[in-house]
């Protein structure tokens, strides 16, 4: 029962821990539990166009390869193809239809590429996304439900961290006690209303170090076996979900800062305490968090910081104060940034369907 041919296409979000993932075990399931704003504007938007090869050429199938064209802002891009080759051989036995057709993936970001803003969440995401959507269109009676969760870990499958750009607005993903149906396999819905002063949340993202960075996160993450301080900080990431828990609740915004700005330099201190170890922030990442830290002493305004893997910041703030904070940022904080850039962003919803 294939389809003949046809196309989706689909907008997925990038998303920022501010529980972090760091670390796993085989098949892409985590060490511990970690939670996410969804974002807003930094999306990929995918095009994926389907069609059934006929029976001579589907049976033809050289190697293990999928047959697959890929576009990157309208043009070839041949060195993305490994990844995405890579990506297809996991979620086989999910969907076994995949070697049926040729596909060609037509993707861009709304974001600059090459900004340091990992676009692997948001991406892979969003491939996903048109993935089941196909699913759907060969097996129509499934739930919204499972279509998010499965879309969800075929994310997993292509980016741990891109398991959670699928839904909005804040997403946990592992397992955790105090979260029910979270799970190792899939990103979730936070399951409780989150207090108001989360909303319309600002990211100011601050684009400190455009390059490559010098160590992949698949390292990165390989370097928390046997790490010295491993056991603690998996132990550390459930009692900081546990108090987000509750601080999402109470809206205590003090208390989010502490765990939000901890996890961040936890993340950067497991990075510089493996072995071998490895400093991912620059010097211009340490004065922005000094002049946060100053600026929120003076101000009592309650902005902080967190960081992905790399050098850039993602400045924190709620909505009310948002004028006063770009105003602080434009004035003292992109001079910093190279080029001058930076993304104003905020949470948001998850993919969608275009
Ligand atoms: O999804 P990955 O394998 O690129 O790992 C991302 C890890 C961090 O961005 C550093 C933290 C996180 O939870 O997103």
């Amino acid at each position: 029962h294939l389809v003949e041919n046809g196309n989706f296409q689909w907008s997925a979000p990038s998303n920022i821990a501010l529980v972090k993932y760091w670390g796993k075990k085989d098949n892409q399931i985590p060490a511990n539990p970690s939670v996410s704003f969804t974002l807003n504007n930094c999306k990929t938007i995918t095009k994926l166009a389907f069609a059934k090869k006929d029976i001579s050429t589907a049976l033809n199938v050289k190697g293990n390869n999928f047959s697959f064209d890929l576009l990157f802002e309208g043009q070839p891009k041949e060195d993305f193809k490994p990844k995405i080759q890579k990506f297809l051989e996991r979620i086989e036995i999910y969907l076994p239809f995949l070697k049926d057709y040729h596909f060609t993936i037509d993707t861009e970001n709304t974001f600059p590429h090459s900004s340091g803003i990992a676009s692997s969440a948001s991406g892979m995401a969003a491939l996903a996304m048109n993935l089941m959507s196909l699913e759907k269109v060969l097996n129509p009676e499934m739930t919204e439900e499972y279509f998010y969760q499965k879309a969800s870990l075929l994310a997993r499958l292509g980016s741990g961290s891109a398991c959670r750009s699928v839904k909005g607005q804040v997403v946990v993903w592992g397992n955790h006690t105090n979260i029910s149906g979270s799970s190792d396999l899939f990103g979730v819905e936070f399951p409780n209303a989150i207090h108001a002063n989360f909303k319309n949340f600002q990211d100011t993202i601050l684009l400190v170090d455009k390059g490559e960075k010098q160590v992949s996160s698949t390292i990165g993450h390989d370097l928390m076996h046997n790490h010295p301080f491993a056991e603690r900080r998996f132990a550390q990431a459930h009692e900081n979900l546990d108090q987000l828990i509750s601080i999402f609740e109470s809206g205590n915004l003090e208390e989010f800062i502490k765990i939000v700005e901890s996890e961040a330099l936890t993340l950067h201190a497991m990075m510089m305490t493996s072995m071998p170890y490895f400093i991912l922030m620059k010097p211009n990442t340490l004065e922005i968090i000094n002049a946060i830290w100053k600026f929120r002493n003076e101000t009592k305004i309650p902005v902080c910081f967190t960081l992905d893997a790399g050098a850039n910041v993602h400045v924190l703030y709620p909505e009310n104060v948002a004028e006063t904070v770009l105003q602080f940022i434009k004035n003292e904080l992109v001079g910093y940034c190279q080029n001058g850039q930076y993304i104003c962003d905020e949470i948001g919803n998850g993919a969608v369907l275009i």
